[in-house]
């Protein structure tokens, strides 16, 4: 089969598409033949300049060669493993690809409990585009958040892959939504739901005076204490992501200003992905309450051109790479 294989350290020129042999699923897994996948920002962290230790700690203890990146997968289940017991070739699924043989390429293996039936009114390219950011947007707002309807929520960071499901997944639980964005996606912000945008490029929504019952922090930089400003008397800020002294003040100081105060301030831990939590947002996609949104999509052999387009940090949305339509 033909897979995109991260071969060394480097750039994501490095990637290069190979003829590799098809994975054999183990015995709870399910092997998928991948129809679209999708790029997060765990696909090109490894792409980022690292220090000569973090280089050395690359190439000598990860090991990342040979690897098979991307996680999110949409497809038909070719072969199942002896356990599994909730899918048969030729059902349709999304999910996260397994390990190190991951979502680039013709086929992936993937647990059975991290997978779900892809609604039927959803294409693969859509499917595709969700079980990350949607888990993180669903389990951000939801279990760390404590979302609760008629709460004004802010989303900073709304118009990206997980910001895009946050609005509409917020929207969803009944809650009064304020999007941060950029000039260029205000429409598209209100398009998917949100009740008020704010451009950060204009307005410092942590200065304006304005105060919210929950804030997902996704994207963009504001000092912890900034963050707490905008917070109601007993308010909830969850980080998901963002620069990197945004997750090491929400992990270090966080858990410090949530003990004195009121206001609870942290960070949400990594998406866990769990096929309950993947069926909940199947159900908001076969409702229509949630719609992926979809800038770019780039076929397999584009991969290296794709996860640059997505580091540059202004995608719209999702970007999707286009495996197989058959
Ligand atoms: N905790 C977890 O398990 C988890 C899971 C997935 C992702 N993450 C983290 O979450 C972060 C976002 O992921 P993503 O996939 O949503 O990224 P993404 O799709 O690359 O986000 C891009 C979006 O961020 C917006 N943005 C850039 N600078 C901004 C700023 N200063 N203020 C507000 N918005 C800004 C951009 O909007 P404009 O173009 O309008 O500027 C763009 O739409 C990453 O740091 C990632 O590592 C965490």
């Amino acid at each position: 089969m033909k897979a995109i294989v991260y071969t060394q350290y480097g750039p994501p020129d490095v990637l290069q598409l190979m003829e590799v042999a098809k994975p054999e699923p183990k015995e709870d897994q399910v092997l998928v033949k991948v129809h679209a996948a999708s790029v997060n920002a765990l696909d090109y962290r490894r792409f980022e300049k690292l220090s000569v230790m973090g280089r050395l700690m690359e190439e000598r203890f990860i090991k990342s060669a040979g690897k098979i990146l991307g996680a999110d997968i949409a497809g038909r289940v070719e072969a199942i493993g002896a356990s599994v017991k909730k899918f048969q070739p030729g059902d349709e699924v999304f999910g996260v690809a397994a390990g190190s043989k991951g979502g680039f390429s013709e086929f992936a293996c993937a647990a059975e409990h991290h997978l779900a039936l892809k609604p039927s009114n959803l294409s693969f390219d859509a499917a595709a585009a969700v079980p990350v950011a949607g888990l993180t947007a669903l389990q951000g707002l939801r279990d760390k958040g404590q979302i609760q309807p008629g709460q004004k929520v802010l989303i900073n960071g709304a118009s990206g892959g997980v910001g895009t499901f946050a609005v509409q997944i917020a929207k969803s639980f009944g809650a009064e939504v304020t999007a941060v964005c950029s000039t260029r996606n205000q429409d598209m912000a209100r398009s998917i739901g949100a009740d008020c945008v704010i451009e950060y490029t204009k307005e410092d929504f942590t200065q304006n005076g304005q105060r919210y019952d929950l804030i997902f922090a996704i994207n963009g930089f504001h000092a912890l204490s900034a963050y707490q400003r905008a917070l109601n008397p007993r308010g909830n800020y969850v980080c998901a992501g963002g620069a990197l002294s945004q997750i090491f003040q929400s992990i270090l100081l966080g858990p410090l200003v949530s003990r004195i105060g009121g206001k609870k301030m942290g960070f949400m831990g990594i998406a866990k992905t769990n096929q309950k939590d993947l069926m909940d947002l199947g159900a908001l996609l076969e409702d229509g309450k949630v719609v992926p949104v979809i800038e770019k999509c780039y076929p397999l052999d584009e991969v290296p051109a794709a996860i640059r387009y997505v580091a540059e940090g202004h995608a719209r949305g999702k970007v999707v790479i286009q495996i197989s339509l058959s």
